[in-house]
């Protein structure tokens, strides 16, 4: 007995469902057939019935009134969805003669006629959307993954690569150095002092590959670099890194450095200031990993060149110098990150450490307000020149913009 109620229950409960979520047409209803043909006056009556009758519950584009899909139980049918489309103009018209619940039945209110061609018109409402499900769904089911939104960081080049036509504009500006003492708010945070400033250009040409030029204060240096994308990281890990090789040379359009008459270069021929002198270089091999929807980081390989040590340094330097940078980046909001760049080098006096965070980025552009350890922002001049030590030697603040056209 006891059995018996509960198999009665449980069939019950499995009828209940069954009634409140799927609505089958008879097997009869299947076969009729729309005496319309998919014509533009077919869907254009249609389309009348439906703006004036349907749509206050199922929304103009069929997908559902987001009113009615929250107060009605059972919700407004998704029209354009696969169970509604795939069901026969039969099985369609068969439910607007009948009704179920809320959803009247239609058979006093539309003649036969106007209810095949609202059938007609919940078809084309099924071609649009699934037309754009699929154009969205190329864009946000990509398997690519992008680290970095922007080509630069604080100073340092990411893998980024802009992906649309157009052109980007940039502004690295370094204020003078303060710490927290009596001066500090005299020179107005450094505001006051001198001042550092690169106006850069980006050209995207396609998408591994871009173009920047640069002129920067500091050395008069005027630089051209480009980007190659290698590989691109994926979100099915088929390649979990992005990989990108950089190369910038730059020219420094000051004055010849004034030396003694009698400078020598070290082989001890008298010393000659050549055009090739002016010439720095910057090589980069950029490996960047997204690791979460937050969390970007970057390690880069980095030789830096140029064609003339000055001559009065000691101990004497190198003509170049081997950097590491590390770059992270973490989002702290939508449109906010804090981002953080360390770069070991074998320079003996140089060790660029530097923060920033970023406020208000978006697709288009960014705005960082950043705290260096060092005026300089070309790598070219940045690793040849000594920085300071936090916190003693103070630091200096800046920002850096960016802006895609
Ligand atoms: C008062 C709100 C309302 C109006 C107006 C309305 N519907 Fe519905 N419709 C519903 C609800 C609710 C359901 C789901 C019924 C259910 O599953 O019990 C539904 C279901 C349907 C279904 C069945 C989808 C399926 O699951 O197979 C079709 C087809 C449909 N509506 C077409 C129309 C057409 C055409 C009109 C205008 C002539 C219309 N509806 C007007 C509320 C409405």
């Amino acid at each position: 007995m006891k059995q018996v109620l509960l198999i009665l229950l449980t069939a019950l409960g499995i009828f209940n469902l069954k009634a409140q979520n799927h609505w089958q047409a008879p097997d009869e209803a299947k076969q009729l057939q729309n005496p319309f043909s998919e014509t533009v006056e077919a869907i254009n009556k249609g389309q009348k019935v439906y703006k004036s009758l349907c749509a206050s519950c199922h929304g103009d584009k069929g997908a559902g009134n987001p009113v009615m899909l929250k107060t009605l139980n059972p919700p407004p049918a998704d029209l354009t969805s696969l169970a509604v489309q795939q069901q026969t103009d039969g099985e369609i018209f068969w439910k607007i003669t009948e009704g179920r619940g809320v959803m009247a039945s239609y058979k006093n209110m539309l003649s036969e006629e106007d209810r095949w061609a609202v059938v007609k018109y919940i078809r084309q409402l099924g071609k649009t959307q699934t037309a754009s499900d699929k154009k969205n769904k190329a864009a946000t089911n990509s398997n690519k993954v992008e680290s970095f939104a922007f080509s630069q960081l604080i100073n340092a080049k990411t893998t980024f690569i802009r992906q649309a036509k157009g052109f980007g504009f940039g502004i690295q500006h370094r204020f003078g150095a303060t710490k927290f003492d009596e001066n500090m708010i005299k020179n107005f945070l450094g505001l006051d002092l001198a001042s550092n400033i690169r106006f850069s250009f980006e050209i995207p040409v396609s998408k591994r590959l871009m173009f920047e030029i640069g002129r920067t204060r500091y050395g008069k240096f005027y630089d051209i670099g480009g980007k190659y994308l290698i590989i691109k990281q994926t979100k099915d890990e088929k390649y979990p890194v992005s990989v990108a090789f950089y190369e910038n040379i730059a020219v420094t359009t000051e004055n010849a450095p004034q030396y003694s008459d009698q400078a020598t270069f070290d082989d001890g021929r008298p010393f000659e200031y050549k055009f090739y002198h002016r010439l720095y270089y910057d090589t980069q091999l950029i490996i960047s990993r997204k690791f979460s929807d937050k969390l970007s980081a970057q390690i880069t390989a980095e030789l830096v060149w140029r064609n003339l040590t000055p001559y009065v340094m000691k101990p004497k330097e190198e003509a170049y110098v081997i950097a590491v940078p590390v770059s992270l980046r973490y989002k702290t909001g939508f449109t906010s990150a804090i981002d953080l760049e360390i770069m070991p080098n074998t320079h003996h006096r140089t060790m660029p450490i530097s923060l920033a965070y970023e406020i208000a980025s978006s697709g288009n552009h960014v705005f960082q307000i950043t705290i260096t350890n060092s005026d300089r922002i070309l790598a070219q001049n940045l690793f040849f020149n000594p920085t300071l030590r936090y916190p003693k030697d103070g630091f200096m603040l800046g920002f850096n913009l960016a802006r895609y056209f």
